[in-house]
């Protein structure tokens, strides 16, 4: 008889995303006549730019023909994306990254979930508290993460670097020493960020102890602020020590069309094996790449209209940050976050349970958002909304908040 990976008999519940997805589909059936407006998974409501459009046409007309169709992409992806990655993300600014340290991949959801399987299973992992639920998950299903405790929410080798109020959202070194360090910046769930210095000292640290950072740049179009880096290769000495991942669906609305990347600079390295080698002999053995069209595609995002396109769909979504964040503040909520990222992060009234505030909202607002501590114990007493609704459903829910 087979035997099932008992792992997976580990993980409490189902995916953070589907349980919320059900608890609305339930309320919906049950109350057909209510209008919902979901400002909670961070998914995105703009089309996609015209430039965009344009590479995607045309690529699709390319492949119609015997010339200049394309079959399997290169295993690290096309020139073409990963020239211009390097490029714009990276030379401009000033960091010293090259196009075939750039593998292109269908998201920074899988590459955040998958990265963990080039470390030895041994490996102590540090989140920050709250979290998104990938990185943890994902190593609960490897097996790295001990037990779990219900009564904590808190898995017995995973260290928790708690990110609230009262320490500004920015985690502090923990105690134990951490062999791989999951940092995201703008922070999800949280919507806040840290500076370049802040981040610098983590560079350092992790260099110091011998760990390895996993950065979560997936927000980073959001950054409005001067003194926050768009990437951890802004700081001295991050080729030693981090990966960081990338997406194109917050910054240029491909959530469903899917592209992302991952940078593993060559001089990161264990001993004297480079982790580019595995994570290069991992994506050729499991992995055939992301559609050319997509990939000609995520190009269009680099030229200059493309830029400009997304530039203005990027403040559209700020605007509904601010819009939910003024309107919260109005209403008496404690507010974070939206200034750097496309979340606000609040404090529920009166300390109520995440979860019964989500049920409090969706029943007598008919909004959904996302329950604090769903993203980690840390979490309890908080709750995200995204800014990543229509202009009008963003403006109707805050009126509806508003109400309450
Ligand atoms: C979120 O809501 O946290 C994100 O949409 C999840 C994701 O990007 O996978």
């Amino acid at each position: 008889m087979f035997k099932v990976n008992e792992n997976y008999l580990k993980l409490p519940g189902s995916y953070l995303f589907s349980t919320i997805g059900k608890k609305v589909a339930a309320y919906k059936e049950a109350n057909p006549d209510k209008s919902i407006i979901s400002l909670g998974i961070g998914d995105v409501t703009q089309p996609l730019a015209p430039k965009i459009i344009e590479s995607l046409h045309s690529a699709v007309d390319e492949m119609g023909k015997a010339e200049t169709f394309h079959g399997y992409a290169p295993d690290l992806g096309y020139e073409f994306l990963r020239n211009a990655i390097a490029e714009s993300d990276y030379k401009s600014h000033g960091c010293d990254i090259h196009a075939d340290e750039i593998f292109v991949s269908d998201g920074a959801k899988c590459d955040s979930g998958n990265i963990q399987e080039i470390f030895s299973i041994d490996n102590k992992i540090a989140v920050c508290d709250p979290v998104y639920p990938v990185y943890v998950d994902t190593n609960v299903m490897a097996g790295r993460t001990g037990t779990y405790d219900p009564s904590t929410e808190t898995w017995s080798d995973v260290i928790y670097m708690p990110c609230t109020a009262e320490n500004d959202f920015v985690p502090d070194f923990p105690k134990e020493e951490p062999d791989i360090i999951y940092l995201c910046f703008p922070n999800n769930p949280t919507g806040t960020t840290i500076t370049k210095a802040q981040l610098q000292d983590w560079v350092d640290y992790a260099n110091k102890i011998g760990a390895v950072i996993i950065y979560d740049a997936a927000y980073e179009a959001y950054i409005s602020e001067d003194d926050v880096a768009h990437s951890i290769y802004e700081c001295e000495g991050a080729r030693t020590c981090a990966i960081e991942l990338r997406s194109f669906s917050k910054n240029a609305g491909f959530t469903g069309t899917r592209l992302g990347f991952t940078v593993v600079p060559k001089d990161l390295k264990a001993g004297d094996v480079t982790l580019h080698s595995l994570w290069a002999r991992r994506h050729g053995t499991k992995y055939n790449g992301a559609p050319y069209i997509i990939q000609r595609a995520g190009e269009a995002c680099y030229s200059a209209e493309g830029k400009a396109q997304l530039k203005e769909q990027v403040a559209f979504y700020m605007n509904n940050a601010k819009i939910i964040k003024e309107g919260l503040k109005d209403a008496g909520y404690t507010v974070f976050g939206g200034v750097n990222a496309p979340y606000i992060w609040l404090q529920t009234p009166d300390k109520m349970p995440s979860w019964d505030f989500f049920d409090f909202l969706l029943k007598n607002a008919n909004v959904v958002g996302t329950p604090g501590s769903g993203f980690g114990p840390s979490g309890e007493g908080y709750f995200r909304l995204t800014a990543f609704g229509s202009h009008e459903n963003t403006l109707e829910a805050i009126e509806r908040i508003k109400a309450l």
